[in-house]
């Protein structure tokens, strides 16, 4: 078979820790072409992985390229944009999170996705592809912690500079679209209705405690599923250590997903009188194995077996809806219905 021509839009830290390896070990694709409209940023990556062909536009590439496979990895005021144009040159995508900016950018790529029904869409959403939430899941199904009913979740850590970003879009909030609760909530308003389904209210609390910047540096947010189930987040970028992960309680266990200790199952008992019993049950040493390694071998096999993903479209509408939600929460002060 043909190897599936690719091309990664944006060449800062994601595209060099994920994309680029990921289609350069593929063994169905070639890397045909890297874009970025900084010269700097192109040649570094195009000389670090010896990529020969590079663009700084989107148009130049089309004009040049047959392209089947594009990776829009540019900052997040762009992924509308470049993801749009991808399907409209009939391209299978994979965009970071958060999928686009807003609602109606949204629906604008619902509307080029429903006209390519054969373009594979898929968005970044890494934790879903860590080897402890798939075993979590899989342990919730089986019936492991009895009935679950509470999610918690922390995701946090120092923020996108210094040591991570090539560029420095991440606080200027016009092409950030906000702040940690944006870059590190998407993530756990993902992986909440990854384990247990649509979240229908949401409060939110956000604060700028510790950067100088214009926007949250750090949120707390709660959750109500559909399910009628709960649960809540903490996510933010002054975090120098402390619990990163997932808890999920079930009425005859819990789950702790520890992505720094492991992943382990926890039953016993406590009482009023202050008897405990507490018996833990190893179940991986290291959770977060999996994620950006097998991200894009994911995406391919996708579009080899021509199937949406799971964390496709409609998993990138539905929290970008719970964003949405979320500055409205903290803005009046008030839950929200979504
Ligand atoms: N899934 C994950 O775990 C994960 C982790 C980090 C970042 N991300 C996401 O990846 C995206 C990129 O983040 P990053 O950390 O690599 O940032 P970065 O600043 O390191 O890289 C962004 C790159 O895009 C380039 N760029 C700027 N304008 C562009 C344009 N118009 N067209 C094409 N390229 C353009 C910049 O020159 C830079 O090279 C963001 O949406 C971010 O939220 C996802």
């Amino acid at each position: 078979m043909k190897k599936l021509r690719a091309a990664v839009i944006g060449c800062g830290a994601i595209a060099h820790h994920c994309h680029i390896p990921g289609y350069l070990k593929n063994r169905y694709t070639e890397l045909a072409a890297l874009v970025d409209p900084y010269e700097k940023n192109l040649k570094e990556a195009c000389a670090k992985f010896n990529i020969e062909r590079g663009y700084t536009s989107l148009e130049d590439l089309f004009a040049n390229e047959s392209i089947d496979v594009v990776s829009v990895c540019s900052p997040n005021i762009y992924h509308a944009e470049h993801a749009i144009a991808a399907l409209n040159h009939g391209c299978h995508v994979l965009c970071e999170k958060p999928m686009c900016m807003n609602l109606k950018e949204g629906q604008m790529i619902q509307k080029a996705a429903q006209k390519h029904p054969g373009s594979i869409f898929m968005v970044a959403f890494t934790h879903r592809l860590y080897s402890g939430n798939i075993k979590a899941r899989r342990m919730i199904e089986q019936g492991k912690i009895g009935e679950p009913y509470v999610i918690r979740i922390r995701f946090a850590h120092q923020g996108p500079m210094t040591g991570w970003a090539m560029s420095d879009w991440f606080f200027t909030p016009s092409k950030a679209g906000g702040g940690a609760m944006f870059d590190m909530g998407i993530h756990a308003m993902d992986l909440a209705q990854f384990y247990f389904g649509p979240i229908r209210k949401i409060n939110a609390m956000m604060a700028t405690l510790e950067k100088k910047i214009e926007m949250e540096d750090n949120a707390i947010l709660q959750f109500l599923f559909a399910s009628g189930k709960m649960g809540y987040a903490e996510v933010g970028w002054s975090s120098k250590q402390g619990f990163a992960g997932v808890e999920i309680h079930g009425s005859e266990a819990a789950i702790i997903n520890d992505y720094f200790e492991g992943l382990y199952l926890m039953k016993g008992e406590s009482s009023a009188t202050g008897k405990r019993i507490i018996r833990k049950r190893m179940i991986d040493k290291n959770p977060c194995q999996g994620g950006w390694d097998v991200e894009i071998d994911y995406f391919v096999n996708a579009i080899r077996k021509r199937e949406q993903p799971e964390m496709g479209l409609q998993a990138g509408l539905n929290s970008m809806k719970v964003a949405m939600a979320a500055y409205e929460s903290a803005k009046k002060g008030k839950t929200v219905t979504i």
